[in-house]
C-alpha cells in the first residue's frame, strides 16, 4: 500500500482512495478553531484539509512543515475530500517572531512586498502558481520545437562579442579594479568577455549542420531600463530554420505562441482561474482571444502613418516603436485582444544580421507585439552573403575579428534561413496577467537589484 501521495495525486485519485489510508507532507496554511488544518504541498493550488479529533498535544502554528497519516473521507457534499488524521508529526517549526515579520503571514502583501522576500516567494498562493505556470510553459516550449523535429542547442553564456550590437553587455574579468580595462591579455581568458545578450550567432552555426535548432537559456542585458518588462537576466528562446524565408518564419513564431496558449489553458486551468480572479476575469478571455485569431500583420511603413494619422507628426519615420507607440496601436488605432505583427523595420534600427530589402533601407524583419506588453518576438531573415555582411559589419564599425567564425559560415554552404527570439519572462508575464516581469521569475535582476 502507498502511503504518501502529493495533493495533487490524492484529488486526482480521489475516487479509487476514498476511505483508505494516506500521508500527505506539507505546509500549514490556515488553522481554524484549533481543529481544521488546512495542508498545501506546493504540487498544486488547492489545500487538503485534515480535521482534528480533539487539540493536538504539540502546538500548530500557520508555516510549520508537518506529516499527516489518516483516512482519506468525502466531506457532507460527497464531493470534497479531507483527512481524519491518525497520526500527526511535526517537522519544521517556525520562528514566531520571524513568520510575523514576513510574507508568509496570512493577510495582504503587496507584490512589491513579496519581491523583497524573494526567497520565501514560493509558499504563496500567487507565486507558487505563476511558476508552476512558468514550469509547464517551459515543458511545451520543448514539446512543441521537438514535434516538429527541431533540436535543443545549448549556447554558451560568457563569450567575446555583441550579437546585437547595442552595446549593454557586462564584463566578465578575474582581473582586479586596477588591472582591469588595461590589459586584458591577462585576464582569465586572454582577452575581453562579456556575458552573452543573445545566443543567436551560435544557434545559426548549429542550424547550419541541424537544419532545425532552438536554444532555450538566461541572457543577460546592461540596460538601466527600469521598466516593468525589462530584466537584466532574462530567458530567451531562439530558433534558426535553413530554408525558410520570412513568411514561414513569421508563421511558425504564431503557431509557437497560440500553441503555448492553448496547451497552457489546458494543463494550467486550476492557476489560470485562480489568476483571472486577480485580474478582474479578464485573463482568460484575452488568452482565448490570442487563440482564436488570426493575428494582425501590417508593415512598418504602414504603422508609421497610422501613427501619425492618429496624431500629427507623433513619430518619425526611422524611429523605433517603443511601448507609449505600441499602446497607442493597441487601445486605439486597432484590437486591444489581437496581437499584432510589425514587419519589414527600417535598416537604421535594427542589428547587422538582418537580410536588407532591395531597396537598401529596410529590412526582412518583424517583431510580434502582445497586447499590455508589447514585443515579445524579434526576428528576421538572415544576411546570406558574405560580401554584404561583411560591408554591413564595417558600416556599422563593428568588430568583425571576434564573429570571423560567423563570417564563415557564410563561405561553407549555407542558404537562406531565418530565425527568430521569443522573450519568455514576457510570455510567462503575459499568460499570468502579471504587471510586472519582476514577478514572473524566482530571482528577478535589475538594475540596483541583486
Ligand atoms: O529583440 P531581441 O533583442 O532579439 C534578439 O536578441 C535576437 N537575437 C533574437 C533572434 O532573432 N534570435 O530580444 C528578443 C526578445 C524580445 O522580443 C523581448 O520579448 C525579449 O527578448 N527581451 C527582454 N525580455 C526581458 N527583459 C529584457 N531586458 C528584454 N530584452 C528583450
Ligand atoms: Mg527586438
Amino acid at each position: 500500500m502507498k502511503y504518501y501521495y502529493t495533493i495533487k495525486e490524492i484529488i486526482k485519485k480521489k475516487k479509487k482512495i476514498i476511505n483508505k489510508k494516506v500521508r500527505i507532507k506539507g505546509w500549514v496554511k490556515y488553522f481554524r478553531n484549533n481543529l481544521f488544518l488546512e495542508i498545501n504541498d506546493g504540487s498544486t493550488i488547492k489545500n487538503l484539509q485534515v480535521v482534528l479529533k480533539k487539540k493536538n498535544k504539540e502546538k500548530i502554528n500557520i508555516g510549520i512543515t508537518i506529516e499527516v497519516l489518516g483516512k482519506l473521507i468525502f466531506k457532507s457534499n460527497n464531493k470534497d475530500i479531507e483527512i481524519i488524521p491518525l497520526y500527526i508529526k511535526i517537522f519544521g517549526k517556525i520562528d514566531i517572531n520571524f513568520f510575523n515579520n514576513s510574507i508568509l503571514q496570512n493577510k495582504y502583501h503587496s507584490l512589491s512586498k513579496l519581491r523583497k522576500q524573494s526567497y520565501l516567494r514560493f509558499r504563496t498562493k500567487i507565486f507558487s502558481s505563476i511558476i508552476r505556470v512558468r514550469h509547464n510553459l517551459s515543458i511545451l516550449i520543448h514539446n512543441f520545437f521537438c514535434n516538429k523535429n527541431f533540436f535543443y542547442i545549448n549556447t554558451p553564456i560568457i563569450n567575446n562579442y555583441d550579437t546585437e550590437g547595442a552595446g549593454n553587455m557586462f564584463n566578465v574579468t578575474t582581473l582586479n579594479i586596477k588591472e582591469k580595462y588595461k590589459n586584458y591579455k591577462k585576464d582569465f581568458f586572454g582577452c575581453k568577455a562579456n556575458l552573452t545578450v543573445s545566443g543567436q550567432l551560435e544557434a545559426e552555426s548549429a542550424m547550419l549542420g541541424l537544419c532545425r535548432i532552438y536554444t532555450f537559456g538566461p541572457v543577460f542585458r546592461a540596460d538601466n531600463s527600469n521598466t516593468n518588462k525589462h530584466l537584466s537576466e532574462f530567458w530567451m528562446v531562439e530558433s534558426e530554420v535553413m530554408f525558410f524565408k520570412l513568411n514561414k518564419i513569421i508563421k511558425l513564431s504564431e503557431k509557437l505562441i497560440k500553441f503555448l496558449i492553448k496547451k497552457i489553458l489546458i494543463n494550467c486551468i486550476e492557476e489560470l482561474n485562480f489568476l483571472n480572479n486577480y485580474n478582474n476575469n479578464k485573463l482568460i478571455n484575452l488568452l482565448n482571444n490570442i487563440i482564436n485569431n488570426k493575428f494582425i500583420k501590417i508593415s512598418y511603413n504602414k504603422v508609421i502613418k497610422l501613427l501619425n494619422n492618429y496624431k500629427k507628426n507623433i513619430i518619425k519615420w526611422g524611429d523605433d516603436i517603443g511601448s507609449i507607440y505600441e499602446e497607442i496601436l493597441f487601445k486605439k488605432i486597432f484590437n486591444n485582444n489581437i496581437p499584432l505583427i510589425i514587419y519589414n523595420y527600417p535598416k537604421i534600427i535594427k542589428p547587422f544580421y538582418m537580410k536588407i530589402n532591395k531597396n537598401n533601407i529596410t529590412t526582412k524583419s518583424f517583431d510580434i507585439l502582445l497586447p499590455y506588453i508589447g514585443e515579445i518576438i524579434g526576428g528576421s531573415e538572415r544576411e546570406n552573403s558574405y560580401k554584404k555582411l561583411f560591408l554591413r559589419l564595417k558600416e556599422l564599425k563593428m568588430n568583425i575579428k571576434n564573429i570571423s567564425w560567423y563570417l564563415n559560415i557564410r563561405k561553407l554552404g549555407t542558404i537562406y534561413h531565418s530565425g527568430f527570439g521569443l522573450g519568455f519572462d514576457r510570455l510567462v508575464q503575459f499568460i499570468t496577467g502579471m504587471k510586472n516581469i519582476r514577478d514572473v521569475i524566482p530571482f528577478p535582476r535589475y538594475p540596483k537589484n541583486i
